[in-house]
């Protein structure tokens, strides 16, 4: 017996808990569920009285309160090789396709670019949104086109790499949330790229895992095992990641920082102007790693990460994270800021 899966349907009443990485507790009056990207505009008819929320995997947002808006979560999971060239292949993969199965699809067939960013939880839809970037390299680098459902003109848009306006954790998208619907996403792969190995760690992870002449497939690896030391497991604690981006400042108050601290790691930004500095370090020089207010807390592993040790709501987390920011403005004077976006809240 064949199941036919509709294009797309509506749950009423929807726990969110399970479709957000903190675990917190939260519910959506409507859950649209789009299955095929097609039948979106008529999807959208149905449920036109209310704004919409998308969703990928909930691993990158702060539920802080329940959301107004209708949720709407894409499933259509396609990955479809659109071109083979001699130096790369063009590659479209649909927005419920999970990141990092993506990843691993992409180097099981030869092609190169991602192996930096695997492991990174979430789906493709969202990989444009914030720019994902770990370990050196960005998305934004392999995209060459973004395909989405316009909500402002109601109707379908290919936005090209530049008009994504792609820089550390930003983009086009960031700014005019929900506007795009992100149906799917393609890539431009190289079959071979110099690989990127001189970000902290790498290097030694490869020697560590006795490895001279790494290969993509390698690099992902060392990753993986990096990642997994580093960052604590969502499905045991419940987390977003970086809750707050590196701050971004101009080299003179870099340069005065250092004087002040000179153990600061500092890294370079998008431009020679400014630099990006670790807030995790900040953080932890401010004393939050590892601190906790009831089930809110920050990760004695990472203190970037904002975990939630069970019971946490959403706005418990946002307060607390209120208290890290508000102690690091009075010790750095460094503003910094959340990388997940609030539901319900304002920064
Ligand atoms: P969600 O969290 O569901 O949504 C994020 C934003 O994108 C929301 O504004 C949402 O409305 C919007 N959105 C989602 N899908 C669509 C769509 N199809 N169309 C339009 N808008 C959409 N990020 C990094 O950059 N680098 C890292 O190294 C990294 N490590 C992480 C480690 C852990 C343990 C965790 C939990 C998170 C980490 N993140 C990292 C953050 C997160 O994985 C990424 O931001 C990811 O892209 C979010 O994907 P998602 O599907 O969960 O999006
Ligand atoms: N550090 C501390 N204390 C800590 C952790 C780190 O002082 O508890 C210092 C380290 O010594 C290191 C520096 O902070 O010198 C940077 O640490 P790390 O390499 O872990 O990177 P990060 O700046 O904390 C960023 C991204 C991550 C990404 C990693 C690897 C942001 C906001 N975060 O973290 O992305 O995986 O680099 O490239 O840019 C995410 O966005 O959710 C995320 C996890």
């Amino acid at each position: 017996m064949t199941t036919v899966v509709p294009a797309w349907s509506l749950t009423e009443n929807a726990a969110l808990q399970p479709l957000n990485t903190f675990h917190v507790p939260a519910h959506a009056r409507r859950l649209l569920h789009i299955n095929d990207a097609n039948a979106l505009p008529e999807a959208l008819a149905a449920v036109a009285d209310a704004p919409l929320l998308v969703l990928g995997s909930g691993s990158n947002v702060l539920l802080a309160a329940d959301p107004e808006d209708v949720v709407l979560v894409f499933n259509n999971r396609q990955i479809t090789a659109l071109e083979h060239r001699a130096d790369h292949t063009l590659v479209r993969a649909g927005a419920g396709v999970v990141w990092h199965e993506f990843v691993m699809w992409s180097l099981r067939e030869g092609l190169s670019g991602l192996e930096n960013l695997a492991l990174i939880p979430g789906t493709v839809g969202a990989a444009p949104i914030q720019n994902i970037g770990a370990y050196g390299a960005q998305v934004g680098e392999f995209i060459q086109t973004v395909e989405a459902w316009d909500q402002h003109t109601q109707q379908w848009v290919r936005l090209d790499h530049a008009a994504c306006n792609f820089a550390y954790r930003d983009s086009l998208f960031k700014h005019e949330p929900d506007r795009y619907l992100i149906t799917a996403v393609e890539f431009r792969l190289p079959l071979l790229h110099a690989l990127r190995l001189d970000y902290a760690g790498i290097g030694e992870e490869l020697t560590a895992m006795g490895i001279e002449q790494p290969v993509a497939a390698d690099v992902a690896n060392a990753v993986i095992a990096i990642r997994r030391r580093k960052l604590p497991d969502p499905d045991v604690l419940g987390n977003a990641g970086s809750f707050f981006k590196n701050p971004i400042l101009p080299n003179e108050q870099v340069d005065v920082l250092l004087q002040h601290y000179p153990a600061l790691p500092v890294f370079p930004a998008d431009d020679d102007r400014h630099r990006k500095v670790s807030a995790a370090w900040m953080i932890e020089a401010a004393g939050f790693k590892g601190q906790r207010d009831g089930d809110a807390g920050v990760s004695p592993n990472h203190a970037l990460v904002l975990v939630n040790h069970g019971n946490a709501s959403g706005a418990e987390l946002l307060a607390f994270a209120r208290r890290v920011s508000a102690a690091v403005l009075e010790k750095f004077g460094v503003p910094i800021e959340p990388e997940p976006r609030l539901i319900g809240a304002r920064w």
